[in-house]
């Protein structure tokens, strides 16, 4: 039997469970509005302070425990909570361990407590930043009196995961969509909720650009960034699954290859591709959920004809029997 660590690396069906990262993206590749980008500085900072306080200093060998730093990332999907936390891993120069904790919940039921300790086992030993995606579940309030075995076994992962938090000296990044139902004596020890918003349209119009090559992506002269921008509302994931597409879409053109740039036009098909999908993968959330059960109406019982006959006959010559067995009886 692999040891529940091993289980979480190799992972299972495709999804893994705990992948290490070498952070490639810096935070030349995120564009975020001026405030955001503050509190991240201001992160980036307690960070390496506290590198220098503990480390450098010696006082984390006198402070044994309270010692970690951590961070929730809140905001709605694709506006740069997982590029962000890669920025902070590479700025510090260490690996990010990313914990897809939706999948270590699935995997294991009755064993993610187990899981979760390992995981962070696993990034103090490699000094990695920790970066729990998806977190919204295991951040939830735990349940007073929880008679379920679900409800238990959320709390037991609650209890768990404070501990752990405490003993870690490390840096971790929680990364949520929902923040509202953090169980607040989690909250207690986030030291920082950076807000990620949906971009507005300055910041889209960089975000369009820092999605392609500044020398290598072959541009049409009529590409306008400004007003793709101000045209779709979209987060900074749609517009780099836009960008992808154009790409593919100018690339599949024919002509040779030194003649091809992304146009206009192609940007804008992509685009409206990506939002068609996204409206598609909505509906079919709403037709996948259970149909409300119609009330089925219950027939009244019917009559076969053929019965009703027999028994009529059969009542009537019970009749008869009983007329004849009358007069038989008053003739004696
Ligand atoms: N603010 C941004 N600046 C630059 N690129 C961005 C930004 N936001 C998103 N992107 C692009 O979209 C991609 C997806 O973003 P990312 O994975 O960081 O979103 P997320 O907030 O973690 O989403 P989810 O909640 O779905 O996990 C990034 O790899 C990046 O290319
Ligand atoms: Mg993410």
């Amino acid at each position: 039997m692999p040891s529940p660590l091993l289980q979480l690396f190799t992972g299972r069906r495709g999804r893994r469970a705990v992948d290490t990262v070498v952070p490639e993206r810096t935070f030349a590749d995120v564009v975020l509005p001026p405030a955001t980008m503050r509190t991240l500085e201001q992160a980036l900072a307690q960070v390496r302070n506290h590198a220098l306080i503990f480390d450098r200093w010696g006082l984390g060998e006198r402070h044994a425990t309270g010692l970690g730093l951590a961070f929730n990332f809140a905001g709605p999907p694709g506006t740069g909570k997982t590029i962000c936390a890669e920025a902070i891993a590479h700025a510090l120069g260490r690996d990010l361990l990313v914990v897809n904790y939706s999948v270590v919940e699935s995997m294991w039921a009755g064993e993610t407590a187990k899981n979760v300790a390992a995981v962070f086992k696993n990034a103090a030993e490699s000094e990695a930043v920790l970066f729990f995606d998806e977190a919204d579940a295991i951040a939830a309030r735990r349940t007073a009196g929880a008679r379920q075995a679900m409800e238990r076994e959320a709390n037991t992962v609650v209890n768990v995961l404070l501990k752990e938090l405490e003993a870690f000296n490390g840096v971790v990044i929680f990364a949520t969509n929902l923040a509202a139902n953090f169980d607040p004596a989690f909250e207690r020890r986030i030291r920082t909720h950076v807000l990620f918003e949906m971009p507005g349209a300055a910041e889209r119009e960089r975000i369009w650009q820092v999605q392609l090559h500044p020398l290598h992506t072959p541009l049409s002269a009529d590409v306008d960034f400004v007003a793709l921008a101000e045209r779709y509302p979209a987060s900074g994931g749609d517009i780099k699954n836009a960008v992808l597409k154009a790409a593919a879409m100018a690339a599949a053109e024919p002509g040779l290859d030194v003649g091809k740039r992304i146009h206009q036009r192609h940007f804008v098909q992509a685009m409206d591709d990506v939002l068609a999908a996204k409206a598609v993968m909505r509906q079919s959330i709403l037709d996948d959920a259970p149909p409300m059960p119609v009330p089925v109406a219950t027939p009244a019982p019917t009559l076969d004809p053929r019965l009703t006959l027999a028994a009529l006959g059969l009542g009537a010559a019970g009749l008869l029997l009983g007329v004849a067995a009358l007069v038989v009886a008053a003739l004696r």
